[in-house]
């Protein structure tokens, strides 16, 4: 079974085929295309300037993918007159990518894929329509299902990915009920999983993500964007105890999280201090990150013992995160519950996780068509 992945819910466009045979997959292809330099200047995401670049760069990366998945044939082809009304018609607001969709798809053979995997949410609405619309399109045109996947779930299955095919006993080297400790840009969020498709979310952030905290850090001490990379690597050769700042809902007995008074507590030291060399610089990004680290380790770690999970997975773009990883990582051996976290050319925004989530889903959905295929902005866990 061959899965397209498609994935244009932030910053990223991304397009992936996985191949799944006998519980075991690989990665055909899987290609990234960041727009961290566009955003760069504005310290986020801006969401207009996001689609418009899904619309521009979708279908290059698409072809780029089947050729490395070596699924790429060209054939001599003009679309029809109803095939082409029905393809404007999908991509009615996306005016560049019907354009590349009409130039470029029809003199490609249809390629031996089984199933169009898509992220529907959540995300920034105008940037996941692209997606959605893209895949809704492939799907008319190749009759192939698809099937919309949420974004956590792929991040979730990115703790599954490995460039090479993954042979089952490898798979199954961990055991429900898991702990989902998602921690992006968008998103923190505890997530209990009993098996594949049944969550129950048990906390989640009240103001701001982790990874937006690192971001506005970053912005305060004008280190650029995004924030985490550049605050991790100012973090190595900092002191971790130099500010001893706030762990804020750590005693709580929930498992909600709250970033922005962390945030607002750098913010006034900053106010303090006026001038920043690099060493201060250095410090305050290390006792920043140790004080977010400690927050979602303490709070995972008591998750997992009162729900008595078999095993914790780290997910999401924070979780690219060195000190995290390993913290996380001995604070699960001490309590006896197995940990993993995703590879790191994996811990950001992919396709890949898009088509491994699918092909979980698609086991347990069988081939029920689905009829409305939508972009999702505010997608919850939803059980399958
Ligand atoms: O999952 P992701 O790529 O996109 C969303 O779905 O949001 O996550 C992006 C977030 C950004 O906020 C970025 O600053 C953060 O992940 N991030 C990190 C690190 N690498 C990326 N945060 C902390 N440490 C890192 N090494
Ligand atoms: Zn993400």
């Amino acid at each position: 079974m061959k899965i397209l992945g498609i994935e244009t819910s932030c910053d990223e466009t991304a397009i992936a085929i996985v191949e799944v045979k006998n519980n075991s997959h690989k990665i055909l292809s899987n290609i990234v295309s960041s727009q961290v330099k566009i955003h760069s200047p504005f310290g986020g995401v801006v969401p207009n300037l996001a689609a418009r670049e899904h619309q521009k760069n979708l279908l290059p990366i698409f072809i780029k993918s089947l050729k490395e998945a070596k699924l790429f044939k060209l054939k001599k082809g003009i679309f029809g007159k109803k095939i082409k009304n029905k393809i404007s018609e999908i991509f009615k607001k996306e005016p560049e990518l019907e354009k590349n969709f009409l130039k470029e798809v029809p003199k490609i053979i249809p390629p031996e894929i089984d199933l169009i995997a898509f992220t529907a949410g959540p995300g920034l609405e105008i940037a996941l329509w692209n997606g959605v619309n893209f895949a809704k399109a492939l799907s008319y045109l190749w009759r192939k299902p698809a099937l919309p996947i949420n974004h956590l779930e792929g991040h979730i299955y990115s703790n599954l990915l490995k460039k090479n095919f993954l042979v089952p006993s490898q798979i199954k080297n961990f055991q429900f009920p898991i702990l989902n400790l998602i921690v992006s840009g968008g998103h923190t969020k505890l997530v209990l999983q009993f098996n594949h498709g049944k969550y129950k979310v048990i906390g989640e952030t009240r103001d701001d993500a982790a990874g937006e905290a690192f971001d506005k850090v970053a912005r305060m001490l004008e280190l650029g964007y995004p924030g985490g990379p550049i605050i991790s690597k100012f973090a190595e050769k900092g002191n971790p105890k130099a500010f001893n700042f706030p762990r804020p809902m750590i005693n709580q007995k929930n498992y909600d999280f709250s970033f922005a008074g962390l945030k607002t507590a750098v913010f006034y030291l900053l106010k303090d201090l006026g001038n920043l060399n690099l060493k201060i610089k250095r410090n305050i990004c290390a006792s920043f990150q140790d004080a977010v680290c400690d927050v979602l380790v303490s709070k995972t770690i008591r998750a997992a013992g009162e729900f008595k999970v078999k095993t914790i997975f780290l997910s999401g773009g924070v979780s690219a995160n060195k000190l995290l990883r390993k913290k996380l990582k001995e604070e699960a051996e001490k309590i006896n519950v197995s940990y993993s976290n995703p590879e790191l050319n994996f811990t950001g925004d992919n396709a890949a996780m898009i088509a491994l989530a699918a092909y979980y889903k698609k086991t347990k959905f069988g081939n029920k068509k689905i009829k409305i295929l939508k972009a999702e902005p505010n997608l919850e866990f939803k059980n399958w």
